[in-house]
C-alpha cells in the first residue's frame, strides 16, 4: 500500500512523479504529495484526495526541480488529510522523506525524539524516520538514513533526500521497491508501471539493501555500507498492457481480458495430453498441503482445496494468512505451503510463507507479479501471467488461480502415475473460449444490476466448489458497490441466516448442474417458501430451476471442475455494472488499495 516514486534526472522532475503517481494510485489514493529540490530549497506540495488534485495544485508553478520523491498514501497511521500526506520533514525542512510501511514502535521513537526536542506535525508513524535521520545528520544523507534505520522496528520502502545533497537515498525492508535505469536518469519507485514510461531496465530492491542514486547512476549496498551486485532485469510489461483501452474502468477491461489471461496461464503447460510445470520440490515427502492467502486470492485457496483433495487425495488446510503467522501452526518437513497472491507483496501472505518455511515446509507460490517478493522467496512456483490487475476489485487474477491450482492438481496426479482423462483435459484446453462465450451473455446482467442497484443487502449461495464462488461474488459486490452482502454454503443459512429473508432480500444462489444440485434445489424452495428474491446462476439444465427462481443468469456447462472459473463471471460482472450504475469509482473504492503490504 502507498506508492512512491523517485527521480534523478535532467528533466524537470515533476511531471514524472505525476505520471508515475498515476499509475500507483491502486496503491493508495487517500492523499498525495510531492518533493523537489530546487536552489538548495526544498519545494514541496500536498494535498488530500486523488493525485489529480496534486496535478492541479501545481498546474501553474514553475516547477524546474530535476531531483524529487513523490507519494500516493493510503492511511494507515493518521487521517487521510494534507498534514498526513507525505513527503515527512525534518524540523528545518531540509531533510524529506516518502515511506511505505508501517514503523511498529514508532511511539517510542516519537517519545524519545519529543524529548530531545524534535517537533512533529503530522499523527503518521512516518514523520519519525525524517527526524530520525536528522538526528544522526552530520553530512552524509547515507550515513544517517543507515543509522536511522538501525532504530527502526517495522517494514519500510523509503526515499529520503536532503537539500544539500544531490541524491536519493533508498532502502527496503519488506516493501518493495525497484530501480528504473534509463539515459542519464534513475527513477526509484514501488512497482515497475510507475517508470515504465521511460524504461524497462530494472533492478530489485532486496530486504536490507540501501540505494544511492545520484548523477552516477545508481549503487545498492547493505546496511554496513558494504557494496552488493544485483542483476538488472529486463521487464516483459508494455504499456499499452497498463492503460484502459477504451474501457470506462480498468475492472471492466480486466473481466473482460479472461479469455487471454487463461490462454496466457496454459500456454506451454499442456502439450502431448500431459501437464507440464517445472516445480522443484519433493514430491514425495509431502503428506498434507497448506494454503495461505488474503482476499479473493483466499476464496482460490478454498477452491484449491476442494480441487486438491479430491483430485491428488491429501488433506488440505486452508487459513487466512494473518490467522496461520500468528497460530503458532504446526507445520513440518512433510507439509507443502502454498502461498496464493496475486501482488506477491501481501504482508500477511509473505510473512505466513516465511513461517512456514522456518518450520521446514516445502513451498510453492501461486503468484501474477513476476519477480515480486512472494515469487522471489518461494522454492517453486506457478507465475500467473494474467498481466497486469490494476483494479483494485480482483478479477482475471482469481480465474488465472483457479486455472493454476487445476494444473497443479493435475500434474501432481499425473506425477503419481495415473492419466489424467483426455476429455478434462480438453475442457481445459478450451476454457478461455467458454469463458469467452459467458462474456458475451453479459446483457443479462446488465438488466439485472439496474434492477438490483437500491437494495441495500444479497446473499450469495453456493455448495461444493461453488461455495467459496459465493463468497467472492459477495466480497465483489461489497468492496466496489458498498452494499452490505454474505457468502454462504447454501444449507448453512438454515442455521441461522434464513431469518434474514424477505423480498428485501435478494439472493444470488449458484445452481449450476452437478452432485449436489438436487440439495440446492431444496434450498431455492426453502427461499422462497419465506418470500426470498432468488437471482440462479444456471446452465443448461436450467428448466427446473426456471420454475422456482424469479431471475435467471445462465452460462455454458462445464465439468464441476472448472464451474468457479465460469460461474464466478457474471457475479464479477453484477457487482460491476451495480457499481457503476450507482454512479461510484470502481476503480478505486474506499478506503481500499490494491496491495497490502501492511498487516
Ligand atoms: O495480491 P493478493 O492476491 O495477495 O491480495 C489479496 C487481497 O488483498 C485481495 O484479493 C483483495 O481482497 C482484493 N481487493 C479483492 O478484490
Amino acid at each position: 500500500m502507498c506508492g512512491i516514486i523517485g527521480y534523478y534526472g535532467q528533466h524537470p522532475a515533476s511531471k514524472i512523479l505525476i505520471d508515475g503517481l498515476k499509475r500507483l494510485e491502486y496503491r493508495g489514493y487517500d492523499s498525495s504529495g510531492l518533493c523537489l529540490v530546487e536552489d538548495n530549497k526544498l519545494v514541496c506540495y500536498k494535498q488530500a484526495g486523488p493525485v489529480t488534485y496534486l496535478e492541479g495544485a501545481i498546474a501553474h508553478q514553475d516547477l524546474k526541480g530535476h531531483i524529487g520523491i513523490a507519494h500516493t498514501r493510503w492511511a494507515t497511521h493518521g487521517a487521510p488529510n494534507e498534514i498526513n500526506a507525505h513527503p515527512h520533514f525534518d524540523c528545518h525542512h531540509q531533510i524529506a522523506i516518502v515511506h511505505n510501511g508501517i514503523i511498529e514502535n514508532y511511539q517510542a521513537l516519537k517519545q524519545l525524539l519529543s524529548s530531545e526536542g524534535h517537533v512533529f506535525t503530522s499523527e503518521t508513524d512516518s514523520e519519525v524516520l525524517a527526524h530520525l535521520i536528522e538526528k544522526f545528520y552530520t553530512g552524509s544523507l547515507e550515513e544517517a538514513v543507515i543509522k536511522a534505520l538501525a532504530l527502526i522496528e517495522g517494514s519500510y520502502g523509503l526515499v529520503a533526500l536532503h537539500v544539500n545533497e544531490n541524491k536519493l537515498v533508498a532502502a527496503r525492508r519488506s516493501s518493495p521497491l525497484v530501480i528504473g535505469i534509463g539515459q542519464g536518469e534513475t527513477f526509484i519507485a514501488s512497482d515497475v508501471p510507475a517508470i515504465l514510461n521511460h524504461t524497462k531496465d530494472v533492478v530489485y530492491l532486496e530486504d536490507g539493501d540501501l540505494a544511492i542514486i545520484d548523477e552516477g547512476g545508481y549503487q545498492i549496498k547493505n546496511l554496513a555500507g558494504e557494496p552488493l551486485d544485483r542483476r538488472v532485469e529486463e521487464v516483459k510489461l508494455n504499456i499499452d498492457q497498463i492503460e484502459k483501452k477504451g474501457y470506462k474502468h480498468f475492472m471492466l477491461k480486466e473481466i473482460f481480458e479472461q479469455p487471454q489471461s487463461l490462454v496466457n496461464v496454459l500456454a506451454g503447460r499442456i502439450t502431448n495430453n500431459q501437464i507440464k510445470l517445472s516445480l522443484n520440490w519433493h514430491r514425495e515427502a509431502i503428506e498434507r498441503i497448506i494454503i495461505a492467502a488474503c482476499g479473493t486470492s483466499w476464496h482460490s485457496a478454498l477452491i484449491g482445496k476442494y480441487l486438491l483433495e479430491e483430485i491428488v487425495g491429501l488433506p488440505v488446510e486452508v487459513d487466512y494468512a494473518s490467522e496461520f503467522r500468528y497460530r503458532h501452526p504446526l507445520v513440518n518437513n512433510h507439509d507443502l505451503f502454498i502461498a496464493i497472491s496475486q501482488s506477491g507483496e501481501t504482508a500477511d501472505t509473505l510473512a505466513a510463507l516465511r513461517e512456514a518455511k522456518n518450520h521446514g515446509a516445502q513451498s510453492l507460490g501461486i503468484v501474477n507479479v513476476v519477480g515480486s517478493t512472494v515469487a522471489r522467496e518461494v522454492d517453486s512456483g506457478i507465475y500467473l501471467h494474467a498481466g497486469p490487475e490494476i483494479g483494485v476489485a480482483s478479477t482475471k487474477a482469481f480465474t488465472a488461480q483457479i486455472t493454476a491450482l487445476l494444473l497443479l492438481a493435475f500434474y501432481w496426479r499425473q506425477e503419481m502415475g495415473y492419466k489424467i482423462d483426455e476429455s478434462i483435459l480438453s475442457e481445459l484446453r478450451h476454457l478461455p473460449a467458454v469463458v469467452e462465450k459467458t462474456l458475451k451473455a453479459n446483457g443479462q446482467v446488465i438488466e439485472l444490476a439496474r434492477r438490483f442497484m437500491n437494495f441495500e443487502h444479497f446473499l450469495y449461495l453456493g455448495r461444493g466448489l461453488n461455495f467459496p464462488v459465493a463468497l467472492e461474488g459477495a466480497l465483489k459486490l461489497k468492496e466496489i458497490s458498498y452494499i452490505h452482502a454474505e457468502g454462504y454454503p447454501a444449507a448453512e443459512i438454515k442455521h441461522g441466516p434464513i431469518a434474514l429473508i424477505d423480498d428485501n432480500m435478494p439472493v444470488v444462489v449458484l445452481a449450476t448442474k452437478n452432485d449436489l444440485s438436487d440439495k440446492i434445489l431444496s434450498n431455492i424452495q426453502e427461499i422462497k417458501a419465506r418470500g426470498g428474491q432468488v437471482i440462479a446462476i444456471v446452465d443448461q439444465d436450467y428448466e427446473v430451476v426456471k420454475k422456482l427462481a424469479d431471475y435467471l443468469i445462465s452460462v455454458p456447462p462445464v465439468h464441476v471442475w472448472f464451474s468457479p472459473v465460469i460461474n464466478v463471471i457474471p457475479l464479477q460482472l453484477l457487482a460491476y455494472y451495480i457499481a457503476d450504475a450507482k454512479g461510484l469509482d470502481v476503480d478505486k473504492p474506499r478506503n481500499l488499495a490494491k496491495s497490502v503490504t501492511v498487516e
